[in-house]
């Protein structure tokens, strides 16, 4: 039976991550991140602006905790900053960035908001990355450290943790592509990065379960389902290709299934060096997976050389402002397919949203019927999902206001309220104000 309902006790939610809002990069003893640096390296950030001050949470996060409010959404997913907690990474402990952190949770749950937390989404201490960051073993250590850090002070009042968000863009667009801090471009780093980030990931798993009686742990994975460009074999096999590379590689080590083995042997040799026992450790059994979706991939191979991406050709489609085609169907294909082959318990969509120009109107409000509908779609795709029985327990969407988008700086805005960067007023958009309705009478309203 189809009807518009979501399942009782589903988690809505707006998501952010440090670096994107807190600005405060200086403040309070602070270290310096590998995005501090990367910022301050010309021509890296599309507008030129740093980290600074973002959306200024480090001192307005009562104001972000009041658009949660405003929205009656019942969950926030927040990010903490390594470097405002153990500012050169695997050193003294800054008791003035956990205080922060203690007091953006009191906020959430004074009000009733599920507080849920990502430990690392990028911005890594730069005395680490000096080191030779994640492709050291050193900084697994140092990242159990300041997560065991970080739980003891929160685990009190915390219960949703994840390890790492979107271990692809840590190690491939920022180590092999280069897109991302630290900007490097070598594919055998990258995939020993990838390496570490998922050994490091089941080494924190239980360090949370020690530290937190209750604790939910997941992994947050972003997921991009290939479809080929058109029905030549060598496109399918492109698709096959960018599938096993994309998702799979982060995916089956972390179900216990080990590497990809065509992705691996495709690899020759550039695939990560693997020590006793590092498999079995990522494999730790988790809570939750955590899916971001945004769009799909088409792939096309016309040469049945080196693969090329498109964006579909198939079909007239929509593109947000990114050039992210718009296609639903992919989130609901994908959800399917992992909730016929994996046995994930609990599936949370930890992101999804998109970046449009905004205009804002004379009166002050922000008419974003394109975001909207995006939203919508999704949503609806999501309830289908559901319905055929994947259980996927909540839905984030990014994000709560618009703010530093990267490599983008402000000019990409993703957020449900738009931020004027300079007053930092917050004002709920068009599509902030339905989504608020969607969380309240917790079914899909037009
Ligand atoms: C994801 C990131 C998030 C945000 C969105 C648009 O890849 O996790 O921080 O930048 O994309």
């Amino acid at each position: 039976m189809i009807s518009h309902v979501f399942p009782k006790d589903f988690y809505w939610g707006a998501a952010t991550a440090s670096f994107q809002i807190e600005g405060a990069t200086k403040e309070d003893g602070r270290g310096e991140s590998i995005w501090d640096r990367f910022c301050s390296t010309p021509g890296k950030i599309l507008t030129g602006e740093t980290g600074d001050p973002a959306t200024d949470s480090y001192h307005r996060y009562a104001e972000d905790i009041a658009l949660l409010q405003k929205m009656n959404l019942n969950a926030y997913r927040f990010s903490i900053a390594w470097p405002r907690v153990v500012p050169d990474g695997d050193g003294s402990v800054c008791q003035k960035g956990l205080d922060y952190y203690d007091r953006v949770v009191d906020g959430l749950l004074a009000t009733g908001i599920t507080p849920f937390v990502t430990l690392y989404h990028w911005d890594l201490p730069q005395a680490l990355q000096d080191k030779g960051g994640w492709a050291s073993r050193a900084t697994l250590d140092a990242y159990v450290r300041f997560s065991d850090v970080v739980v003891h002070r929160l685990g009190d009042r915390v219960k949703y943790w994840m390890t790492h968000n979107e271990p692809w863009c840590v190690s491939i667009l920022s180590n092999q592509i280069g897109e991302h801090a630290p900007g490097l471009h070598d594919r055998k780093l990258a995939l020993q990065v990838a390496h570490h980030l998922l050994v490091s990931h089941g080494m924190v798993v239980p360090v949370i379960r020690q530290g937190c009686a209750e604790a939910r742990v997941g992994i947050v994975l972003n997921m991009v389902p290939s479809y080929p460009a058109t029905d030549s074999l060598a496109d399918q096999a492109q698709a096959r290709q960018d599938h096993a590379r994309f998702n799979l590689w982060f995916l089956d080590p972390i179900a216990g299934r080990g590497y990809p083995q065509d992705a691996w042997v495709g690899y020759g040799s550039d695939v990560p060096q693997i020590l006793p026992g590092d498999m079995e450790t990522i494999a730790a059994p988790i809570d939750y997976l955590g899916i971001n979706y945004y769009n799909r991939q088409v792939s096309h191979n016309p040469a049945g050389g080196e693969g090329s991406r498109l964006l579909n050709k198939r079909s007239e489609t929509h593109l947000t402002d990114r050039d992210w085609e718009v296609y639903p169907q992919g989130l609901y294909d994908l959800l399917t397919w992992l909730g016929r082959g994996y046995l994930f318990e609990n599936i949370i969509l930890t992101e999804n949203g998109a970046s449009y120009h905004d205009a804002v109107q004379p009166d002050g409000s922000i008419h974003d019927a394109l975001r909207l509908d995006y939203l919508h779609q999704h949503l609806a795709m999501l309830l289908r999902t559901i319905e055929s029985g994947v259980p996927v327990r909540g839905y984030f969407c990014w994000s709560l206001m618009d703010n530093f988008e990267w490599a983008f700086g402000t000019s990409s805005r993703f957020g449900l309220a738009y931020t004027n960067f300079q007053t930092q007023q917050r004002t709920l958009k068009g599509s902030g104000i339905w989504y608020g309705k969607v969380a309240r009478a917790n079914a899909l309203i037009d």
